[in-house]
């Protein structure tokens, strides 16, 4: 039985979408299908522009806000077009994503960067959503375990088992990412054990209490299935988190 701290987590990543006046009629039907909802946890992660129109329009409601990146510099300076944690906490994020895979391979984050920018992001009182996972490279290889273990890894080192009892992991396999694949609910659970397994190995409070999303390619006809499985506490959606008919059937999944 999963501990109420996992009630499911819906969360949207926009990621690089949308328009100020779509945002809005996006936000206005979410919140509006959401509200009086019972079961689900939602949150909604706009580009760094629109935070705070965001925070604004969901004043009242339950829906949380989040960043989809932040620096991994603490407090202000010279760091022209970077966004520190504080800002975000200033603008009304309680979460912010860290290391998702697009900012892995498209930017070079290194795992060291992604563990500082974990422990940046819980310094301004931000839990970090760490996102994890394999390409289709390195699952046809054999190296998921391997792989997933070692990017969990990188920030059990640098923050330790108790920066796991503020902070969500998702797992995200590369493959499945805006492909319109999805991982069979058997093989998310698998990884899905893996990374709960890593971390009860060293508390198994924090472990029991820990949020585990999945993401790649969920909606509305397939939340059920993947939601059904005992460590998948959550959806990390991208594409269906820009239609508000197939986010709200994601959160009616997730709530029944
Ligand atoms: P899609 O839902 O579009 O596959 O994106 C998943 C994702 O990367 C969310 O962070």
């Amino acid at each position: 039985m999963a501990s109420d701290q996992r009630t499911p987590l819906i969360a949207g990543n926009w990621k690089m979408h949308g328009a100020l006046a779509e945002s809005r009629e996006l936000v206005a039907s979410i919140a509006a299908g959401v509200a009086g909802a019972t079961g689900v946890r939602v949150l909604l992660c706009p580009p760094y522009v629109y935070l705070t129109s965001v925070a604004e329009w969901i004043a009242g409601s339950e829906i949380a806000l989040g960043a989809q990146d932040l620096s991994e510099q603490t407090g202000t300076g010279a760091y022209t077009g970077e966004i520190a944690g504080g800002m975000l906490t200033d603008v009304g994020c309680s979460y912010v994503i860290v290391g998702h895979s697009e900012r892995r391979s498209i930017y070079g984050e290194t795992d060291s960067q992604v563990a500082a920018k974990f422990q940046a992001a819980q310094s301004q009182g931000l839990t970090p959503i760490l996102c994890v996972g394999e390409t289709l490279e390195q699952r046809e290889a054999g190296q998921t375990q391997d792989v997933v273990a070692g990017q969990v890894q990188a920030v059990l080192d640098a923050a330790g088992i108790e920066a796991f009892a503020q902070a969500v992991i998702a797992y995200e396999p590369v493959w499945a990412i805006g492909t319109g694949l999805t991982a069979t609910p058997a093989q998310a659970q698998e990884v899905h054990a893996l990374i709960r397994g890593m971390i009860a190995a060293l508390d198994g409070t924090i472990a029991a209490d820990l949020s585990v999303l999945y993401g790649g390619s969920v909606k509305g006809a397939n939340a059920g299935e993947l939601l059904a499985m005992d460590d998948i506490d959550g959806g990390l959606v991208g594409g269906a988190s820009l239609s508000a008919d197939e986010f709200l059937a994601i959160c009616r999944a997730a709530s029944s």
